[in-house]
């Protein structure tokens, strides 16, 4: 008995060292060391981290805002440092450090830290592939960016656009509220759908919620615990064993997602392997990989993970991006004339909505842009992991640093 408490003891005590390591000795050593290169360096105690980030995404619905005002701070800065909970994380602003980073030592860094847990959510989509492997699947994908194809994806956006607005104008007429945002998400998500699945599926729900949603609030639930103090402590292995409840719930509701898509996909093979000519002639990123799939490139994994990838990278960004848009506008009542006035002069008819015509539509980019200068939906890059010690210009990156791109 004396024995296995001896043993126990020292197990405690090994786990103990171990977390003080991770949390605190680890992320003070590496701060220490870019302060003596004399980088500006902003750090939050991990406890303030957590209070102030989750608290920020109560007061400002931005995840990011901390980080996104930091960096406003520090336009003038080559760089600067500040931390995701225990990982010190190095925003580059120079180009020239930049350049070095994406392009001259890119093989010195790997996707990793944030998206760790989100891989869990799914690894083989293009967000989380690396070198040969993510060249690969660019070009496989790129297909279903020709023009043609998405001058034809513009009457989806049109059709969804229209569907949606009319339930604007019930809620108008009604004096109801709406949560702006989480319409735009509706559409983006629905876009995003008939983009990748060539069909709508509004209708499908999830336990009462509508599919799109359902992804979305999962998506959300996955990038918190991405930050947790298990996740940071024990890495994302742990989340993903399922051991506590709510680890359990949500590697039960990522299986659920999965399998939800799978069905989809099922459909759409056995559709087209029963010939028919309406699906043949569908040409949507689904019909395109399921091609690819047939000459045996890509797995049915794969394209769960790329359909998933799409919807979590499209909806949330271009909701932002067109709430803001609407706030600066209500901001600046002045560029109103001028954009009503691009409006209406390039689509005289609105059921001839282009693309040629939108590429026409200067000051309505101008106005989009300078939203995404102003307010970016992600303020900076994916971050990487430095896999060795690597100089940028005359800066050192410490192995295990986290490293990104500032916009
Ligand atoms: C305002 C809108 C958008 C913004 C601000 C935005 C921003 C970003 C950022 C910052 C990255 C990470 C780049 C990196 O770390 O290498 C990214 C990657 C990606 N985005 Fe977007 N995005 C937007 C819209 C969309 C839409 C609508 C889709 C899908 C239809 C999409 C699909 C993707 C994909 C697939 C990747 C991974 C690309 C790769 O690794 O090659 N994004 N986006």
């Amino acid at each position: 008995m004396g024995a296995f408490f001896t043993w126990f003891s020292a197990f405690l005590l090994a786990l103990v060292l171990v977390v003080l390591h991770r949390l605190l000795i680890k992320p003070y050593r590496l701060i220490q060391f870019y302060k003596r290169q004399k980088l500006p360096v902003f750090v939050k105690s991990l406890k303030g981290f957590i209070d102030y980030q989750w608290g920020l995404v109560t007061t400002h619905d931005d995840f990011y805002y901390f980080q996104k005002q930091l960096i406003k701070q520090n336009r003038s800065e080559r760089a600067f440092v500040t931390n995701i909970g225990p990982k010190p994380t190095v925003y580059l602003i120079e180009p020239t450090l930049i350049k070095e980073f994406l392009m001259d030592k890119h093989d010195c860094f790997e996707k990793a830290p944030l998206i760790g847990l989100l891989k869990r959510f799914g690894d083989r989509g293009l967000f989380m592939l690396e070198g040969q492997e993510w060249k690969q699947r660019r070009k496989i994908i790129s297909e279903a960016f020709r023009y043609d194809l998405l001058r034809e994806m513009v009457s989806h956006v049109v059709k969804v656009t229209e569907e949606r607005f009319q339930k604007f104008s019930l809620a108008a007429k009604n004096k109801e509220e709406l949560n702006i945002i989480k319409e735009f998400e509706f559409m983006a998500g629905e876009v995003v759908g008939r983009f990748f699945l060539g069909k709508s599926f509004t209708d499908i729900n999830v336990d009462g919620t509508q599919i799109t949603a359902w992804i979305s609030n999962l998506f959300v639930q996955v990038i918190y615990e991405s930050v947790s103090l298990w996740t940071l402590t024990f890495g994302p292995s742990f989340v993903a064993k399922g051991i506590l409840p709510h680890h359990k719930e949500l590697v039960s509701n990522v299986r659920r997602g999965k399998a939800i898509t799978r069905e989809f996909i099922n459909q759409r093979r056995e559709a087209l392997l029963k010939d028919s000519t309406t699906d043949k002639e569908q040409k949507d990123l689904l019909t395109i990989l399921l091609a690819q799939q047939a000459e045996n490139q890509l797995t049915t994994e794969d394209i769960i993970d790329e359909y998933l990838t799409f919807l979590i990278a499209g909806m949330d960004t271009s909701a932002r991006l067109e709430t803001l848009a609407l706030y600066f506008i209500s901001q600046n009542p002045q560029c109103l004339p001028r954009l009503k006035e691009e409006i209406s002069k390039a689509f005289e008819d609105p059921s001839q909505v282009t693309l040629e015509k939108l590429n026409q539509m200067e000051y309505f980019t101008s106005f989009l842009k300078e939203t995404l200068r102003m307010a970016p939906p992600s303020p900076h890059i994916t971050f990487r992991t430095a896999i060795k010690d690597v100089m940028l210009k005359d800066i050192m990156i410490k192995k295990g640093t986290w490293t990104t791109v500032c916009k």
